[in-house]
């Protein structure tokens, strides 16, 4: 019987990420003691299935059996708006006197933008109002970690689907958007592909990861990140692949063969290149820039199905300098090749900020304005996801992150747009005020793809085995 694998400590051989260019070194993942995993003591047989059941009945308040007792949608838009007249004024004017008291999924909707939000099953399992919370902002939801190999994954071939089913029924049940996070990620994979002795077994481990899991959730999932941060801007390899796993296991072609892998399986889910560290006016962005884009142009000479460019923006407010100009090229470009756009993991680390709340949540604010600006003025893209709701739910407030981007003064971290007690921040108006400016799309009612789509779309999955 295959269990949920819970060993996250597990790292990379060769563990180099996207956070390489401020040359810290990851500290290793730990369980935390927060939500970071669903418990899994949970997990045990019938413990999974009330989780079901507990997600389910989220719609009716009732999360595992406890009720739950409704946010007062008073208190927030009153505690919102008494902090925004204390250290924003000048931005809720901009808003129509509906809008602040409007949710930012309606915000963005009316611009044809969908926002969304990551959560964990055990944060909608916890039973408190947060899950009132997210439901009242969000049109979109993706996974924190429950859909990552690893954490499916302890034993070769097999896979626990029980929580990330939760999470999808849960998205069902309310009418969420789903974003698949994600199928292959270097960073969270099991410790029985990296000790693979062959590459034949190895390329039949990562297209039978791919095809199981968009075939399962076929015609749920809006999106799939198919391989995460797959770029390295630094390296000399002339395709830009990082000299990850999947590189060593099965070699370049493994990225070409898990998008038509997805492709194969769900013919209309979107597949993104999801990376990071593209944000900002520094050398290093200006390198994996380039890389990524070119790395595109190529997948798309060879017909390889990609249909949008994620951008995680993992924010971080005075620590870089920045770009309009380079930011709105490499949108640009992206959708010159007929991508979508998605904005996939907004945040913003505080740790050089000051102390000071109303000041510090003041500078994060405009951060994220900085940067909004920019990308929702181009028309591609479509989807903007912050990589939490609240602070109370974040892994830079849980230290997950970068460990250069903690404060150092021991004050937690204010990275979302939503405080630990549910009120509104600056960054929430921040949000909604940038959402407001943005030209509107045209709503996308059906999914486009690349030409590819339809060389690809008779197939079964059994050709990409066949060799
Ligand atoms: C992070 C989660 O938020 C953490 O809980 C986990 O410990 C590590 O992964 N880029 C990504 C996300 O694509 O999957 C990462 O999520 C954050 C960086």
């Amino acid at each position: 019987m295959c269990t949920l694998s819970t060993d996250i400590r597990s790292r990379p051989e060769n563990g180099h990420s996207c956070y390489d260019h401020l040359t810290a070194r990851f500290a290793p993942f730990r369980p935390s003691a927060d939500a970071s995993m669903v418990d899994p003591g949970r997990l045990e047989a019938g413990g999974v299935q009330s989780s079901v059941e507990c997600l389910l009945r989220s719609g009716d308040k009732s999360i595992g059996g406890i009720t739950v007792n409704r946010v007062s949608r008073r208190a927030v838009l009153a505690g919102g708006l008494a902090a925004s007249a204390a250290s924003f004024d000048g931005i809720v004017p901009l808003l129509a006197a509906n809008q602040a008291e409007q949710a930012l999924k309606d915000v963005a909707s009316a611009r044809g933008i969908r926002y969304g939000s990551t959560a964990m099953a055990s944060q909608l399992l916890a039973g408190d109002s947060f899950t009132d919370l997210l439901l009242r902002e969000v049109a979109a939801l993706v996974p924190e970690n429950e859909m990552k190999w690893l954490h499916m994954s302890s034993m070769p071939f097999q896979s626990d689907y029980r929580v990330a089913d939760c999470l999808v029924e849960f998205a069902a049940a309310h009418g969420l958007l789903l974003r698949g996070h994600n199928l292959l990620w270097y960073w969270s994979t099991p410790k029985w592909f990296r000790e693979l002795a062959d590459r034949k077994t190895a390329r039949t481990a990562m297209l039978r990861r791919v095809t199981d899991m968009v075939t399962r959730y076929h015609g749920r999932i809006d999106s799939w990140d198919v391989v995460n941060e797959p770029v390295d801007g630094a390296g000399d390899r002339t395709d830009h692949l990082r000299a990850d796993v999947f590189l060593k296991q099965i070699g370049p072609e493994y990225l070409s063969l898990a998008h038509m892998a997805a492709r194969a399986a769900d013919q209309d889910a979107r597949l993104v290149l999801n990376e990071c560290g593209v944000e900002y006016d520094t050398p290093d962005m200006d390198r994996k820039r380039a890389a990524v884009l070119e790395l595109l142009e190529n997948l798309r000479k060879r017909d390889v199905p990609v249909d949008a460019l994620g951008i995680q923006a993992h924010l971080s407010a005075r620590r870089y300098p920045f770009s309009e100009q380079k930011l709105r090229n490499y949108l640009k470009r992206a959708a010159a090749m007929g991508l979508e756009i998605q904005i996939t993991e907004l945040d913003c680390t505080d740790e050089l900020a000051p102390a000071d709340i109303s000041e510090r949540d003041r500078i994060v604010a405009d951060e994220y304005r900085r940067f909004l600006d920019v990308v929702l003025d181009e028309p591609a893209v479509k989807i903007v996801m912050t990589w939490g709701l609240s602070d109370r739910y974040s892994w830079i407030v849980r230290h997950e992150n970068n460990p250069e981007q903690r404060r150092r003064d021991g004050m937690e971290e204010r990275p979302l747009p939503f405080d630990r007690d549910l009120q509104r921040k600056p960054a929430w108006y921040a949000l909604a005020e940038a959402f407001t400016r943005a030209p509107t799309r045209e709503r996308v009612s059906t999914r486009e793809h690349s030409p590819a789509a339809e060389k690809f779309s008779s197939k079964r999955p059994d050709w990409i085995f066949a060799r």
